[in-house]
């Protein structure tokens, strides 16, 4: 087929999640093939994108990027409509970062108002899984697991923006479930 035949989709991504959990690093991993140990806020919000084919469609990613800092949070409610697709970021080593998941999930419906929110697509990622060989891991896969399943069965991935793990992986995921949400 003609390239100038597929279609062409722009995906909308808002990535959420506390402060330091990786949301930056996974990204320019992901985007960038980059990973930088030193730690630089985030302050409002910015995009990259990045192109991917999916059968026979082109999509391209428009992936928000925000400030889990709550000093850094400006965002309104017009940020957040028109997206596609939320994913919810937490660091497996840090209990507080998954408690955070519930006001994450419930502040991105509230503000970005979607038609059938029950059916809207979220993606959880439990990031860091290099650190200490999973030793000092503070939140159990499964705890993980049972909390997307009570959200609507969520798709969950554990990554490591460090080590490039399943990075790649959970982005096709946020595309082809973003796709559906078309
Ligand atoms: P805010 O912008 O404040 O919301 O933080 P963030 O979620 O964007 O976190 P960021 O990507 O800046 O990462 C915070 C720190 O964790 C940085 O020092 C990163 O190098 C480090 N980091 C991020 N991902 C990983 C990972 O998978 N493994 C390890 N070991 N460190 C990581
Ligand atoms: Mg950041």
């Amino acid at each position: 087929m003609d390239i100038s035949m597929k279609r062409r989709t722009l995906l909308k991504v808002i990535v959420l999640g506390d402060s330091g959990v990786g949301k930056t690093s996974l990204m320019n991993q992901y985007v960038y093939k980059k990973f930088n140990r030193q730690y630089k806020a985030t302050i409002g919000a910015d995009f990259v994108t990045k192109e991917l084919q999916i059968d026979d469609k082109l999509v391209t990613l428009q992936i928000w990027d925000t400030a889990g800092q709550e000093r850094f949070h400006s965002l309104g409610a017009a940020f957040y409509r028109g997206s596609d697709c939320c994913v919810l970021v937490y660091d497996v080593n840090v209990n507080k970062s998954f408690e955070a998941l519930q006001n994450w999930h419930e502040e991105f419906l509230k503000q970005a108002d979607p038609t059938d929110p029950a059916a809207f697509p979220f993606i959880l990622l439990g990031n860091k899984i290099d650190i200490d060989g999973g030793n000092s891991r503070e939140v159990s896969e499964k705890k993980a697991r049972e909390w997307c399943a009570a959200k609507g069965n969520i798709p969950y991935f554990e990554t490591s923006a460090k080590e490039d793990y399943n990075v790649d992986e959970a982005f096709l995921c946020v595309a082809k479930t973003g796709l559906t949400n078309e």
